[in-house]
């Protein structure tokens, strides 16, 4: 997530009122009516959905031919059959995440790098990010998964130059001007456009190819491309939070409900919510799970809308919703194309998302709610996006779980938000989550600064593969509210950000990490690896 907002507002940037003169095309954002689907719209979470479940049924044996490559390269004596199943997440930490994730990603990408890990990335079954880490995941997934170093050159080193309000440098007034046009178009189209909405639509001129940042990427729309229709590549996860807004709450509870979103579906297995609707349908009316129109809608799910309600810290400020005569440079941009549409309220503060659970007797904790008002997947102080590879219906066995928090005075991760999560699935009866200490015991075994093990000696666990931000070759512990980085650091985080899933490129950490996986096969293990689980497995 992004702590303290009132930072981020006052350090970013210019303010650039923004001008409308530009010439312009038809905006690509609202959404639009269509023909509702024959298939039911909303279903109770009771397992995977059927479109998840055929794309895992394909993806697994990719994934394990790959899993198995980069075994067999590490030490050829590793056993290859019936590999586990392995995921990866990314934490909330704004561009300090996005960053250090994209460095972990390379060091796992055989595409992208030549390391001890590299092929690992190939082996992923799940991928889920939060907040920065679904910027990342989504700056992937919404192009049909390049790699980060062409991402980087071609894409990113530029954008995060300029200010998140000075989309594209120069051409800046064009494209403020073409947002305009889509709030605009959007608030035509029936639904109210907030804060969210803006910031989302900035955010994708940063993180998305094609005209209008990307404008006609949708979530969705994801499923059709030929990384994802080859099975190429891991099934994508991004969480956000719902505030139950109409109990007068700014902020979600520490145990509230994790919502997810995937090219296919939108929900949440957790209790008071129990269910998911289809993500290309977002934004249609829905009672008791009928549509109450005779059309549905789509376009609702604009990738950089969803990336954006991931990352929203707006709702930070309550109530007290600032005056945009008074705002800093971000919010100011923001509020003023919004403001076009309607006078602001505190409710411009949320991602508005009609209810697709509303009156549906299986979500008892929102049914009553006309609209989910979505924020931040990190505001419930568990950070990485952890929550759906717990399910047991996803069957997942290993865990990278790379977190780039700031829980620390110097913004680096300390175990609290690992925690946190631990804390939150043993409430939850989330078995698959393994034991994990406080933070006091990271601080003090180090586990805060280097790789450790979670779950390795039970195999009813999940092993996670805790690889936190450490700065290794890099100041890596930069602010969450800095959201401009020169292109010397950019490239310095990106590097630093590949130290840290080689734990600083240690001679004996890639063999480790393929003994943790295959302990997960109750296989036989190279001799090897009793040093290894001493040096690295918790427990
Ligand atoms: C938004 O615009 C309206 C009319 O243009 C104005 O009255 C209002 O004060 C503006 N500001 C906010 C915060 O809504
Ligand atoms: C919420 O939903 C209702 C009904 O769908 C809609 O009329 C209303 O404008 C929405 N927005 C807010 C901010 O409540
Ligand atoms: C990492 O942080 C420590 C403690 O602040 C500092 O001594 C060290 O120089 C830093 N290293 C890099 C590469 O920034
Ligand atoms: C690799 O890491 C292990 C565990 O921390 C350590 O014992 C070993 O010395 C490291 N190897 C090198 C070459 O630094």
């Amino acid at each position: 997530m992004l702590p303290a907002f009132s930072v981020l507002l006052a350090l970013s940037l210019h303010v650039f009122p923004p001008t409308f003169a530009a010439p312009v095309v038809i905006s690509g954002y609202a959404p639009v009516p269509a023909t509702c689907p024959s298939t039911p719209l909303v279903r109770t979470a009771s397992g995977i959905s059927s479109s998840e479940a055929a794309y895992i049924a394909a993806r697994k044996p990719v994934a394990s031919a790959a899993l198995g490559n980069w075994l067999k390269k590490v030490d050829s004596s590793f056993q290859t059959s019936n590999l586990p199943t392995v995921a990866l997440t990314t934490s909330g930490g704004g561009l300090r995440s996005l960053l250090t994730g994209a460095g972990v990603i390379q060091a796992l990408d055989s595409r992208d790098s030549n390391v001890g890990t590299s092929g690992l990335y190939q082996g992923l079954t799940y991928e889920a990010g939060l907040s920065g880490g679904g910027w990342l995941l989504s700056s992937l997934a919404g192009n049909n998964y390049p790699t980060v170093s062409s991402l980087q050159t071609n894409l990113w080193t530029a954008a995060f130059a300029n200010s998140l309000a000075v989309p594209n440098g120069p051409g800046a007034p064009a494209a403020l001007a073409q947002i305009s046009l889509d709030i605009t178009a959007k608030s035509a189209a029936g639904f109210q456009p907030t804060l969210v909405d803006a910031y989302g639509r900035l955010l994708s001129y940063q993180l998305l190819y094609g005209p209008d940042g990307g404008v006609s990427d949708d979530l969705s729309t994801v499923a059709t491309l030929s990384s994802f229709t080859s099975y190429s590549v891991p099934f994508p996860i991004i969480t956000a939070l719902n505030v139950q807004t109409a109990s007068g709450a700014c902020t979600p509870p520490d145990n509230a409900v994790i919502f997810e979103f995937s090219p296919y579906e939108f929900g949440s297995f957790d209790t008071g919510v129990n269910a998911f609707t289809q993500t290309k349908y977002l934004g249609t009316s829905l009672s008791n799970g009928q549509p109450t129109k005779p059309t549905c809608e789509v376009n609702y799910d604009n990738l950089g809308f969803i990336l954006g309600t991931s990352s929203d810290v707006f709702n930070e400020f309550c109530t007290a919703f600032p005056a945009i005569a008074s705002s800093p440079g971000l919010l100011a941009t923001l509020a003023g194309l919004v403001n076009q549409t309607h006078a602001l309220t505190f409710m411009d503060e949320y991602a508005l998302y009609p209810n697709p659970f509303y009156q549906y007797a299986h979500s008892s904790l929102v049914s009553a709610q006309k609209n989910l008002t979505l924020v931040d997947g990190g505001e419930s102080h568990q950070n990485n996006p952890i929550f759906p590879f717990l399910q047991p219906s996803r069957a997942i066995d290993v865990m990278l779980v790379n977190d780039n928090s700031a829980d620390t005075s110097a913004n680096f991760p300390d175990g609290s938000e690992l925690y946190q999560t631990y804390q939150q699935a043993q409430l939850a009866g989330l078995t698959r989550m393994p034991v994990i200490p406080p933070s006091s015991v990271f601080i003090s075994k180090g586990y805060n600064i280097r790789p450790t093990f979670f779950g390795c000696n039970d195999n009813s666990k999940i092993t996670i593969i805790f690889l936190p931000n450490h700065n290794y070759t890099f100041p890596s512990g930069q602010s969450t509210a800095k959201l401009q980085y020169s292109p010397s650091e950019t490239d310095g985080m990106i590097k630093n950000g590949v130290q840290v899933a080689t734990y600083g490129g240690n001679a004996t950490f890639p063999e480790c990490l393929g003994c943790a996986i295959v302990k997960k096969t109750g296989g036989a293990l190279p001799t090897k690896c009793a040093k290894c689980f001493a040096d690295f497995c918790y427990n």
